[in-house]
């Protein structure tokens, strides 16, 4: 049977409180809650391990990038929090993610690695004017994104987290990628800084295994129904 599309609520709060306080009315439904770096600073790894200690299941969002020894540490810290899901940038490169994945495995843990393709605020003219800096005029969203999925399935990243207009692109590279999709606006709400945005329910169609959300929810008027509405048709 098809696993129902989870629903990850990005907590980008600067405050404990406040995200306790969303916890607490959005907990008993069955969704991750997903920890930046913004709310990460602000409260620090005991209170995470406190938070899946409870119970809650925790996306760690902290997009690691660094040399390949730095990263394989950080990941090692966060097994021990016992978070589900923790994102590196995919091009932090062969090296990293190799032995990203590899300490997950020596750890035991059940977390899965989430490999960061390219940022859905990325316009493709924003792209293009990076790639301008970095030295080449020749580069697409697309190809990049095809690139790095290639990187991720070779070094056995499980999962990783992309526009869904590349969910595609990302079946194709791996049918098994546990897709994550952030950049999603219901209907008629407003797309903030995100550029490649989905609807739930057409991310939902293009086989996304999870969608993040954040201030679509939290500036609902009824936040609670919305989610149970998202939840209602993922699991159909
Ligand atoms: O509030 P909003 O729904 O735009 O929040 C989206 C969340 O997903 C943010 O926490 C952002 O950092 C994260 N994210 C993203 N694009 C990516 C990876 C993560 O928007 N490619």
């Amino acid at each position: 049977m098809k696993k129902p599309m989870e629903l990850m609520i990005a907590l980008d709060f600067s405050k404990a409180e406040l995200a306790e306080e969303w916890m607490d009315r959005l907990g008993d439904l069955p969704v991750v809650f997903k920890v930046g770096y913004q709310l990460f600073l602000a409260t620090g790894p005991d209170w995470v391990a406190q938070q899946t200690a409870r119970g809650r299941r925790i996306f760690l969002d902290l997009k690691l990038y660094d040399i390949p020894n730095t990263v394989e540490k950080g990941v090692e810290r966060a097994c021990d929090l016992g978070v589900e899901f923790l994102t590196l940038h995919l091009s932090s490169g062969r090296d990293a993610l190799e032995k990203s994945q590899k300490q997950v495995e020596k750890s035991g843990s059940s977390l899965c690695l989430l490999g960061v393709t390219v940022l859905t605020s990325f316009s493709e003219q924003a792209w293009k004017d990076l790639g301008t800096a970095l030295g080449t005029d020749e580069i697409s969203i697309q190809g990049s994104v095809t690139g790095l999925l290639n990187l991720a399935r070779d070094t056995g990243v499980p999962g990783i987290v992309c526009s869904g207009w590349d969910l595609r692109d990302a079946r194709k590279v791996n049918p098994d990628f546990f897709t994550v999709v952030p950049g999603i606006r219901p209907e008629g709400s407003s797309h903030q800084d995100q550029k490649r945005v989905l609807t739930p329910k057409e991310a939902q169609e293009a086989g996304a295994r999870a969608i993040v959300m954040g201030r679509p929810i939290f500036e609902a008027p009824d936040p609670r129904k919305l989610v149970e509405e998202i939840l209602a048709h993922a699991r159909q």
